[in-house]
């Protein structure tokens, strides 16, 4: 067995929701990285789970009219089918209800109390519950919460601190030791940044009185510890630590993948706790930035948050799988739509990569009835340029996963799918076939081996269409058994029978605007009665000012009069309408919709337009002129 060894994580996820696209994200990433691993020969450890404990959890339960544990289990349970469903490979599954890590999490607190880290003091706070932490006064924005948006109670108790401050000088001295440390640059600078404020020491405990859903105090049972003390020990809990071999073979590879949100406390609370316990640090934080929607931030009360389950039962895994990994730069902030979803499938799978497969294999059963030979003559020019990219991609591909540049690794492998395109329109084989059988072999057997290579760089990634690139090649592995040294070109197993099946990816034909079409077709047309209708509030609105709304390609912010009264309204009208054309239109304008943020700005309102199946969008004016305010019945 290989002693090269990776252990990924992923956050632990809460239990206050099921998951959404931006989990999906974390966990596919991290799936991708596992997969690739193991195909360079590396033993790893893949850990995922979810996080349980916690003011937030309790109150979810107890909105949903359940006993806390048992909602537990129930969404647990949903985070741990919605990644089988996604086929994610993680080794382990770890929650922070199961003894074994409720029991390490109490040895590593009396461990740190014991040796004088934690200590009995007063506090008085802001506290942010859906954070479930303090903010300093400097962290708040207007006196908000910029998570939530909310202000935060002042809570004043008696509570345990774990002195974190005294580590400030160590964990900074690390970082400029270690550069790889938290990656990319920008988040390791912004850990830099908050040490250069005194770092204050932690509470770490929360009074039973107030919060009873948490692992106890080892050393006061009238507390129970705080989430993120009792969160980021799974990383340890779920390699069996201390007993397992598993645990001293793989911590000191960790890697922990995790959003921006939580950069705080995985580069500064936990490698503190660690060196307060006497455990070496992690190797690496990995850290990538939010999707977002058209809309801005997903969110369960704007109603636009993106389910990964929805998606794959409409597109396919692959599908999903591919558009995230090559549409987020790492570390930046990228935006979902299906529309981007749709352009990349129909242009880099369906006709870039899946036309080319199936373009070959026609060939291949056309003019050498579905076998390649063994043997050929010797290299044109050609065919060593594009071995040579075969090469060129595989080194690339093999750096860009090292940093965790997942676009790029894509790209790379999209140059060689595109310089086998290249390479079969220049060699014209259906040319070839006329007068030069010999040429012909070495032409199709050079685009099967690139063919090949392809397959095997692209299975960590889109393993499904890896699968079906080797089974229709007519090469009998399972490419999740496969090793990155048989991607070398030359490195093929003898091939059977060409297996040519259906196209790997079926073009979604009409784009965004016929799945939207069908979107609208398939749930009946609910009836409504009459006074379901009369509780919509429609008026005439008359545009007084328009401009485009920074940061968006689609939307317009909007300046309304109704009357005596003025609304800002934010519509997606850009690209459909000039912003001043629009100046002086009177539109139906519904009124009482609940206001929302939208980039950041509060639109009052919704403007009525029509849509055809193209996609164009034509606002409904009144047909003669009527006052503004004027209600629409
Ligand atoms: O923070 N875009 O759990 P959580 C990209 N339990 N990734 C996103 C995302 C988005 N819009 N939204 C969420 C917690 N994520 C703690 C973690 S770890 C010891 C404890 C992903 O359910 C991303 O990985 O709020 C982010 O860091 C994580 O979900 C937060 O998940």
């Amino acid at each position: 067995m290989s002693d090269r060894v990776f252990y990924i994580t992923t956050p632990i996820y809460y239990v206050n929701d099921v998951p959404h696209l931006g989990h999906a994200y974390t966990t596919i990433l991290a799936d991708s990285v596992a997969r690739f691993k193991r195909f360079t020969g590396h033993r790893v450890f893949f850990l995922t789970g979810t996080d349980e404990h916690g003011d937030k959890i309790a109150q979810a339960a107890a909105k949903a009219g359940e006993d806390v544990r048992a909602y537990a289990d129930r969404i647990s349970a949903v985070f741990r089918e919605t990644w089988d469903a996604l086929q994610i490979t993680y080794t382990h599954f770890v929650r922070t209800t199961d003894p074994l890590h409720q029991r390490l999490v109490q040895d590593l607190l009396q461990r740190i109390y014991d040796s004088g880290d934690i200590y009995l003091g007063d506090y008085g706070g802001k506290y942010c519950f859906g954070c479930e932490r303090f903010y300093t006064e400097r962290e708040l924005q207007h006196g908000k919460c910029p998570d939530h948006q909310v202000e935060p109670t002042f809570i004043k108790e008696r509570n345990y601190f774990f002195r974190m401050g005294k580590y400030q000088e160590r964990l900074v001295k690390h970082l400029e030791d270690h550069p790889n440390f938290i990656r990319p640059e920008r988040y390791r600078n912004e850990v830099l940044a908050f040490l250069r404020e005194p770092l204050e020491d932690l509470c770490i405990s929360r009074p039973v009185s107030r919060l009873s859903w948490g692992i106890p105090l080892p050393f006061d049972p009238n507390y129970v510890t705080y989430v993120w003390f009792d969160a980021l020990i799974n990383y340890l809990s779920g390699l069996g630590y201390p007993d397992s071999e598993t645990s001293h073979s793989f911590w000191p590879e960790a890697n922990h993948l995790i959003a921006k949100d939580i950069v705080k406390p995985h580069g500064i609370y936990w490698p503190t706790m660690l060196w307060a316990a006497g455990i070496p640090l992690y190797r690496h934080l990995r850290v990538h930035g939010y999707w977002k929607v058209e809309w801005g931030k997903m969110s369960k009360s704007l109603g636009n948050v993106v389910r990964p389950l929805d998606l794959t039962h409409k597109y396919g895994r692959d599908t999903l799988r591919y558009f995230l990994l090559r549409e987020m730069v790492f570390g930046l902030d990228a935006t979902f739509s299906e529309e981007a979803m749709i352009n990349r499938l129909n242009s880099d799978l369906a006709n870039d990569l899946g036309n080319l497969v199936s373009r070959v294999l026609t060939m291949i059963e056309k003019y050498l009835k579905g076998r390649i030979p063994d043997q050929v003559g010797p290299e044109s020019p050609e065919d060593h340029e594009l071995r040579h990219q075969a090469d060129a991609s595989r080194a690339t591909l093999l750096r860009a996963v090292d940093e965790f540049a997942f676009n790029r690794a894509l790209e790379s492998l999209w140059g060689l799918v595109n310089a086998v395109n290249k390479y079969v329109d220049s060699t014209k084989p259906w040319e070839l076939s006329k007068k030069k059988p010999q040429a012909l072999e070495r032409v199709l057997s050079h685009a099967w081996e690139a063919l090949r290579i392809v397959g095997l760089l692209l299975s960590p990634f889109l393993p499904e269409t890896g699968q079906a690139i080797a089974d229709q090649l007519g090469i009998d592995e399972n490419v999740e058994e496969a090793r990155i040294e048989q991607a070398v070109w030359g490195s093929r197993p003898t091939s059977g029978m060409i297996r040519k099946g259906p196209p790997l990816f079926p073009r979604m034909e009409g784009g965004f605007a016929a799945i939207r079409g069908q979107e609208d077709a398939e749930p009946a047309n609910p009836e409504i009665s009459l006074a379901e209708f009369q509780r919509l509030n429609l008026r005439v609105a008359e545009i007084t000012r328009a401009e485009s709304l920074a940061g968006s390609k689609k939307l317009l912010k909007l300046t309304v009069r109704l009357g005596d009264e003025e609304r800002t309204v934010v519509a997606g009208l850009q690209g459909q309408y000039a912003a001043e054309g629009l100046i002086g239109k009177k539109v139906a304008l519904v009124t009482n919709l609940k206001a929302a943020k939208i980039k950041g700005i509060e639109s009052q309102g919704m403007v009525l337009a029509a849509e055809d199946a193209e996609g164009h969008v034509v606002l409904l004016t009144p047909d003669k002129d009527i006052p503004p305010g004027s209600k629409i019945r």
